[in-house]
C-alpha cells in the first residue's frame, strides 16, 4: 500500500486537497517536524502533508528541521515523498511559472544538519550513495501528468540550494549557471538527501517564480515576486499532484 507525503513548500503551506481530513502530530528524536501533518486521501491514495515552513510561513530556511521532518515522514509509514518547492530560473528558455521535475541537486547550504550518520557505528563506515538523488518513477509519473495537464515543463533540471534567507549576489547568480544549476532554492538540499539515506523515494516539483539577479534585462528578484508568481500558477502544481497520486494507484 503507498501513502504519500507532500512536503508543501511556500505557497502551499495549507493546501485544501485532501478528502477525510484528520491531524496528526509526530515527535522524532531529532525534534518536532515543521507542522502537524494533515492526513486523508486523494484518488484513494492515502496523503500526508507536511508544511515546510510551518501552516503560518514563521520557519526559515535555515531553521526548517528536515530531520525530524523526514524522521516523521517515515515513521508514519510513508512509502514515497512528493516535495514542492518555489524556485528561481537561472536559464532563459525556463519561464516564470513554468514547473521543473528536478533530477540532480547541488548543495550550496552552510548551516544545516545535512545527515543522520553522526558517527560510524561499531567502526562501520557509512558513506550514502547520492549520484542520482530523485527517484525516477515518482520523476517519470509527474512528467506523464504534466503532459497530461498540458503544463508548461522541463522534464529534467539540477537545482542548486542556497542557505538564504538572503538572496544571492549578481556574482553568486552567474557562478551557479557556470555550474550548471538550471534553477535556484532555498530547500531541496539537505532535504532530498536525508529521504535518500532513509531510503523514501523522493522526487520534487519546483515552480520557477522568478529570474533571481544573473539576467540583467530584468529587475533583481524579491520575495514579492516569488509570492506572487507562486500563487498565480500553484492551481497547476496542485493539479500535477493530485493527478499524480491518483496514478499512482495503478
Ligand atoms: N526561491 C524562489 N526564487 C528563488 C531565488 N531566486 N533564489 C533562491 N530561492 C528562491
Amino acid at each position: 500500500m503507498k501513502k504519500i507525503a507532500i512536503i508543501g513548500g511556500s505557497g502551499l503551506e495549507d493546501p485544501a486537497i485532501l478528502k477525510d481530513v484528520t491531524e496528526v502530530s509526530v515527535e522524532t528524536p531529532y525534534g518536532t517536524p515543521s507542522s502537524s501533518f494533515k492526513c486523508g486521501k486523494i484518488g484513494g491514495v492515502e496523503v500526508a502533508i507536511l508544511s515546510r515552513h510551518g501552516r503560518d510561513h514563521s520557519i526559515p530556511p535555515s531553521a526548517v528541521n528536515n530531520r525530524a521532518n523526514i524522521w516523521a515522514i517515515k515513521e508514519l509509514g510513508c512509502t514515497h515523498i512528493l516535495a514542492t518547492t518555489a524556485c528561481g530560473s537561472l536559464r532563459l528558455e525556463i519561464g516564470r511559472g513554468d514547473i521543473v521535475m528536478l533530477d540532480q541537486f547541488i548543495d550550496f547550504t552552510r548551516f544545516r544538519k545535512n545527515s543522520f550518520v553522526e558517527e560510524f557505528e561499531d567502526g562501520k563506515l557509512n558513506h550514502p550513495a547520492m549520484a542520482d538523488p530523485f527517484n525516477w518513477h515518482l520523476r517519470r509519473a509527474l512528467i506523464e501528468n504534466a503532459k497530461d495537464l498540458d503544463l508548461a515543463f522541463h522534464k529534467c533540471g539540477t537545482v542548486i540550494t542556497i542557505e538564504g534567507p538572503r538572496f544571492s549576489t549578481r556574482a553568486e547568480s552567474n557562478m551557479f549557471r557556470m555550474w550548471g544549476a538550471d534553477v535556484i532554492n532555498m530547500s531541496t538540499a539537505p532535504e532530498c538527501a536525508l529521504a535518500n539515506e532513509l531510503e523514501i523515494p523522493y522526487a520534487a516539483v519546483a515552480l520557477s517564480t522568478d529570474y533571481d539577479c544573473w539576467n540583467v534585462d530584468e529587475a533583481p528578484v524579491t520575495w514579492e515576486e516569488v509570492l506572487k508568481v507562486f500563487n498565480e500558477n500553484v492551481r497547476h502544481v496542485i493539479a500535477l499532484l493530485q493527478n499524480t497520486i491518483a496514478s499512482l494507484q495503478k
